[in-house]
């Protein structure tokens, strides 16, 4: 049945859609994980790399995004939980040697740690394909748009193609816009990518509001990444669940080491200005999404 929801839950409150599309998240993202395993180890490593963990802002995007388009609950579930499979497969090649090396990730050892390397590469690749599998057994609307959203976020135009301008800046000296399109890559491409999934449960792409939110979304995406370089320098590892000071350590180019803490911060509160501008013509639907760009700025872990 098209649009089916996944789980039978209780609708999101109006405003405290961060606790509630989260409850709704890890419902949805254990529900997923039900079925029996073809390779237990591979299951095993999947799991700890998705579930137990997280903020999952991106699955909450796509539920006050699509919310703010009078989505139903039940047609952004699929949505939600393929962008967080995608970003979690992203978290765990971005842990590895090769990568950043990282041994800490949501507050435990990364996967790469607890199995091995090759495993976190294979667990990577299933997660990635997962995503693409929940999304197509959901059919919700626009599904043939979806997958292209999710796809080109991922791949050569998004997170893939981030992930090497970092690894290839690496110990080099970025001007303030080439850092900006690294970050606008790298992380941008997944949040824009949630964003734009919850509005196309809703609505198809050329209506105005969908321009609204992707100005939206561009804008906290790029504040997401430079607090969490701020993070990185000023955080405490505890709190963040992975090690700080890795950037300076690995000469990664970020906000912080081009316009200092305070030059970072005033940046990243720029940019949510201009993104609480952007949902202006959204109104009291977007309440949501302001009070959600909110927590991802002035979060500490
Ligand atoms: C960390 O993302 C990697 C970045 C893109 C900055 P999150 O801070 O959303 O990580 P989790 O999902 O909460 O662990
Ligand atoms: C990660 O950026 C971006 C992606 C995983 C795509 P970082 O390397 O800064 O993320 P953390 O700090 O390890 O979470
Ligand atoms: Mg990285
Ligand atoms: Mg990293
Ligand atoms: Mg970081």
């Amino acid at each position: 049945m098209p649009g089916r929801p996944m789980v039978s839950v209780e609708p999101l409150a109006e405003r405290d859609i961060i606790t509630t599309a989260r409850t709704r998240t890890e419902q949805v993202l254990a529900q997923i994980f039900d079925r029996a395993p073809v390779a237990g180890e591979l299951d095993a490593a999947m799991r700890y790399g998705v579930l137990g963990g997280g903020k999952r802002l991106r699955p909450v995007l796509v539920y006050a995004a699509g919310r703010a388009l009078s989505a139903e609950d039940g047609v952004l579930d699929a949505p939600a939980a393929a962008i967080e499979l995608i970003h979690a497969y992203s978290l765990i090649h971005d842990d590895l040697p090769a990568m950043d090396d990282d041994d800490m990730r949501r507050g435990r050892p990364t996967v790469h740690r607890v199995y091995n390397e090759a495993m976190a590469i294979l667990t990577g690749d299933a997660l990635q394909s997962l995503a693409f599998e929940v999304l197509a057994e959901a059919r919700p609307p626009r599904l043939g748009a979806m997958v292209r959203v999710l796809a080109n976020a991922s791949g050569r135009e998004g997170m893939a193609a981030g992930q090497a301008l970092d690894l290839s800046a690496v110990g080099g000296r970025l001007d303030v816009d080439a850092l900006a399109t690294m970050h606008g890559y790298k992380t941008g491409a997944l949040i824009r990518a949630a964003v734009r999934l919850g509005a196309l449960a809703a609505v198809d792409e050329d209506d105005p509001r969908v321009a609204a939110l992707d100005a939206y979304a561009t804008a906290i995406g790029l504040a997401f990444q430079i607090q969490d370089d701020i993070l990185d320098v000023a955080g405490d590892a505890a709190t963040l669940g992975k090690a700080t000071g890795a950037d300076a350590a690995r000469a990664k180019p970020t906000y912080p080491a081009l316009l200092g803490l305070e030059g970072a911060r005033a940046k990243a509160h720029g940019l949510l200005d201009e993104a609480l501008d952007a949902l202006v013509p959204l109104g009291e639907q977007a309440f949501p999404l302001a009070d959600l760009a909110r927590h991802m700025i002035d979060r500490d872990h």
